[in-house]
């Protein structure tokens, strides 16, 4: 089987990764030079945990292929993907498929054998019949049958997401497409992986539905940490309970500063335009998005008054990426928050550590200092925000960094030390998402 991926972003690389590692043979095209010239190299743009040892692998073994021009592979493939980006349309919120349309077209000005044209990008319910459309416009129909096939890996945990899904969707209208597809995760059978086979817009909408039912567990759970702060009832014992209920389960009831990343913000708002598309109102999804804008604006402001009361100079950050285990800074929590410090505090100095988004915090052109080195970065501090979750930041040395600051305030926004009474005998004043 030869597959060929359009767009090497997060889904399109390790996709293609993971399905080479199936011993498939694949070919990642994109239009950025350099990114191609890297990748051919076993360079990866992203920083994603195992991807680079697969990767690497790969493309010693000749699985793994990576090229700019789409053309020289299109007519030896028989499944091809689409993993290009689908930002949010600007002011709008429905998603931009330019970029997926674009790639259907130049598909059908140049097929001549036939094909199972796949999205992979989070894509709007009624998308595969729209490329149908223009496949048809082609006079293409014969050699391209089109299937949806969602990913729901995870930044940071996306290569195991991907081998040991908790689920597989396939979404084909016809019979060639949902075998071929089936073959392809033929793989995964000896984990005994469901395949759930429907339909191209079902299965469109499980995307949607999943990452926005997703957003609203966070959001719920963020809004009953906003009360056990408030009343000094008990987050941890909270979440730990209503876990234990298997209807609930534990997973994804941690608060945090509101969710961020690249696909709960885009995603939440698109799944409200297709339902608006459909003179339905969304109410839960319209009303996380709403909370989840408030809530990260309510920990800014309180934020700036714990520094205002302290009479805080100087600020810290640990952890700059939207989670753990990523160097993706889109939509984090400590990004909006440093925004919001710098609008409204001129004179206050800002630093931040994170072991792996510096370089694309910098890109920002945010007016901060970066630090590299952990234990450097405490030197003088008065107040220390800790942002991420990163293994790094669960073991500090808070004896030691009592002596290194000259100030002694820590805002935890992961409730990473929200039982740790040590912290508070030695003298720091803390305050987490959910404790005063
Ligand atoms: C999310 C979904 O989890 C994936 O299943 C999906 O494939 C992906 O979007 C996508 O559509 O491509 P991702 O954005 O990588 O994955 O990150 P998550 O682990 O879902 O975290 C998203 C945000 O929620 C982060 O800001 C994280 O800090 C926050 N979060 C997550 C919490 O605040 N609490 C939690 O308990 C879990």
């Amino acid at each position: 089987m030869n597959i060929l991926i359009i767009g090497t972003g997060y889904v399109g690389l390790v996709s293609g990764a993971c399905f080479s590692e199936f011993g498939f043979k694949v070919t990642c095209v994109d239009h950025d030079k350099n990114k191609i010239k890297n990748l051919k190299k076993g360079i990866i743009p992203i920083y994603e945990p195992g991807l680079n040892d697969l990767v690497k692998k790969n493309i010693n073994n000749r699985n793994l292929n990576f090229d700019l021009n789409a053309n020289k592979y299109l007519n030896k493939s028989d499944c091809v993907f689409l993993a290009v980006g689908t930002p949010s349309r600007r002011g709008d919120g429905h998603a931009d498929l330019k970029f997926v349309f674009k790639a259907v077209e130049q598909i059908c000005s140049n097929v001549n054998k036939k094909i199972v044209l796949v999205t992979k990008s989070t894509v709007p319910v009624g998308t595969a019949k729209n490329i149908k459309n223009i496949i048809k416009k082609y006079k293409k129909d014969e050699l391209i049958t089109v299937a949806s096939n969602p990913e729901f890996l995870r930044e940071g945990s996306a290569i195991n997401d991907f081998l040991r899904p908790d689920r597989v969707v396939i979404g084909a209208n016809d019979e060639y497409s949902r075998l071929l597809l089936n073959s392809l995760y033929k793989p995964l059978n000896i984990r005994q992986v469901p395949i759930v086979n429907t339909d191209t817009e079902t299965s469109e909408l499980i995307k949607y539905a999943s990452n926005s039912f997703l957003a609203a567990k966070i959001t719920f759970i963020n809004e009953i940490s906003v009360f056990c702060k408030k009343t000094g009832t008990n987050i941890g014992d909270v979440t730990r309970a209503m876990g234990l209920d298997k209807r609930i389960g534990s997973k994804f009831l941690h608060p945090g500063p509101g969710y961020g990343g690249s696909c709960f913000p885009k995603d939440t708002l698109a799944m409200s335009k297709i339902f608006k598309d459909q003179r339905i109102k969304f109410n839960i999804v319209d009303s996380v998005i709403k909370t989840n804008d408030k809530i990260k604006k309510n920990i800014s402001i309180e934020i700036l008054k714990i520094i205002k009361a302290n009479k805080i100079n100087k600020v810290l950050f640990l952890g700059l990426s939207f989670k753990p285990e990523t160097d993706d800074i889109r939509e984090s929590s400590s990004i909006f928050i440093i925004n919001y410090l710098l609008k409204k505090h001129k004179k206050l100095s800002i630093s931040a550590h994170d072991p792996v988004a510096i370089p694309n915090a910098k890109k920002e052109k945010l007016n901060i200092k970066y630090y590299s080195d952990l234990n450097k970065s405490f030197d003088n501090q008065q107040m220390i925000i800790i942002g991420t979750e990163w293994n790094i930041y669960r073991s500090i040395n808070f004896k030691k960094l009592h002596l290194q600051m000259s100030s002694h305030v820590i805002y935890d926004l992961r409730n990473i030390y929200i039982h740790d009474k040590e912290i508070v005998k030695l003298g720091f004043r803390y305050y987490s998402l959910s404790s005063k």
